[in-house]
């Protein structure tokens, strides 16, 4: 076994250098200290990237993306093909644990302010990757065409509509249409099979190889720690050690992942009906609550704006100040740090205070 090993090693070295690629891996070393296990949830972020393409790419074979047929095919998929529902509730687990670990890698990032120079463009590249990902499970959310979905779906399009100039052009172009029909079904899979997953894979390897050029940051209580003890320092192997440490992460999360969607089988629900009446209380998926309870609290006019046009423009510029958060941290900058950690503490509190109000309002 052995022998084989370096017999191919030997082979693939003669012909691309595989020695010298290798090398600044072996030589890779990353900081040790007491909160070097937060640093492990960008890879498990990845890890469930990767179940992603792998479950998605299984449930391709079964899947038909027409109004007619989508809720059938998922149904045959759940009941006929040999582990069908195990993959399919894969698919939706790891779906909804992927958002929840991107979101607690941003906000571990953010507290230990890994973001700062050099790694600004890392967090941009972050941000896209995580309006991706919610991108991802809203398209992925209607595929099944059941009417949960289809009336979640019509809400969600409904609120990009009420945004001023471009809003009704932007639900039309969602829609395929003015209302959520079969084109706005084909045009969903098209995004979550297709466009969405060729952005998300540049950007994933755009986001690792900034890693990879800038190697992983030091907080600065530890940095100040090492500056007045350099004797203190620590850091351990990338490879193997640092490695081995990530795949018992991996380990885990499969786990964990396995046992929810071998335990909690998602569910499949009835096929939408287009002209039943809605449902009462439809609400989108756990990570729009927030947005969606507040768009709820704001009164329908506001002097004499739109009450749900403020709420839309206060979360689009909300977002954009977040995505170029590192841009206001500079060294030297007076009130840099106070600022982003209270900005930080607060959208982390009201993210999780309204999403269980929306999770108990009726
Ligand atoms: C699909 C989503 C994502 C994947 C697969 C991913 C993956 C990773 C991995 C594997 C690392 C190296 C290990 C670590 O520091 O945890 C990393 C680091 C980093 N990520 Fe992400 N990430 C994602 C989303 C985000 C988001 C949403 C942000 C912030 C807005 C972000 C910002 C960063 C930064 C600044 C670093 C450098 C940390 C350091 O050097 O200490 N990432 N990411």
């Amino acid at each position: 076994m052995r022998f084989a090993a370096s017999y191919v090693r030997d082979w693939l070295d003669e012909r691309f250098g595989w020695e010298e690629l290798l090398y600044p891996l072996r030589h890779k070393t990353v900081p040790l200290h007491r909160l070097s296990y937060w640093y492990f949830l960008g890879g498990i972020t990845l890890f469930l990237f990767i179940v992603q393409v792998c479950t998605g790419i299984l449930l391709l074979l079964y899947y038909r993306p027409s109004a007619n047929e989508a809720f059938e095919s998922v149904k045959y998929i759940t009941t006929q093909v040999q582990f069908g529902w195990l993959i399919r509730s894969v698919h939706s687990w790891s779906a909804n644990l992927m958002v929840f670990t991107a979101f607690a890698h941003m906000f571990s990032v953010l507290f230990l302010r890994a973001y700062r120079k050099p790694r600004e463009l890392t967090w941009v590249s972050g941000v896209v990757l995580l309006f991706l990902a919610l991108g991802f499970g809203f398209s992925g959310y209607l595929l099944p065409w059941n009417t949960l979905a289809f009336f979640a779906t019509k809400v969600g399009t409904d609120m990009v509509g009420q945004m001023p100039v471009i809003g009704h052009y932007l639900m039309v172009f969602l829609r395929g249409g003015e209302d959520v029909s079969g084109a706005t079904l084909t045009r969903f899979f098209g995004f979550h099979v297709a466009l969405l997953p060729g952005i998300a894979t540049m950007m994933v390897a755009l986001h690792l190889a900034l890693v990879q050029r800038q190697g992983i940051s030091v907080p600065p209580a530890v940095e100040a720690e090492w500056k007045a003890n350099p004797a203190a320092r620590r850091d351990m192997p990338f490879f193997p050690n640092f490695f081995l440490r990530e795949m018992i992460a991996w380990y885990v999360a499969l786990g964990v992942l396995g046992a929810l969607a071998a335990l909690a089988p998602w569910e499949l629900g009835a096929k939408a009906d287009a002209f039943a009446p809605a449902p009462a209380g439809i609400k989108p998926e756990w990570y729009f609550l927030f947005m969606f309870q507040t768009l709820k609290l704001i009164p329908a006019k506001l002097w004499f704006i739109d009450g749900e046009l403020v709420g839309l423009a206060a979360f689009g510029g909300a977002g954009l100040l977040w995505t170029l958060l590192p841009f206001f941290d500079r060294e030297g900058a007076r009130f840099g740090r106070k600022w982003i950690v209270g900005a930080g503490i607060f959208a982390l509190a009201y993210m999780s205070v309204m999403t269980v109000y929306a999770y108990w309002a009726k």
